[in-house]
């Protein structure tokens, strides 16, 4: 199912990138080296980063307990057009 058409970005894409550390659908877009464009996935992004985080950490095998986020989702410098999808 996509979730972003604008990236084309599908329910299993997302899910990559929430396990690779991304918490916010802002973070899922760097994940992919793009940018919110019209913005019609980012509730729904949202929803699936909320449920993921909801999710035990033991539930998720290839969320990294004890390592830190990928760059790409690191939130150090998100740049103003990204803020509404944080
Ligand atoms: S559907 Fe994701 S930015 Fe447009």
């Amino acid at each position: 199912m996509y979730v972003c058409i604008c990236h084309a970005l599908n329910d299993k894409k997302v899910k990559t990138a929430l396990s690779h550390g991304a918490t916010t659908p802002a973070s899922v877009f760097r994940h992919y080296e793009c940018q919110v464009q019209c913005g019609k996935c980012v509730p729904m992004m949202r929803a699936m980063a909320n449920d993921h985080l909801a999710t035990p950490a033991a539930a998720c095998v290839a969320c990294p307990s004890q390592q830190p986020p990928h760059a790409a989702n690191s939130d150090a410098a998100v740049p103003a057009y990204g803020i509404a999808a944080e």
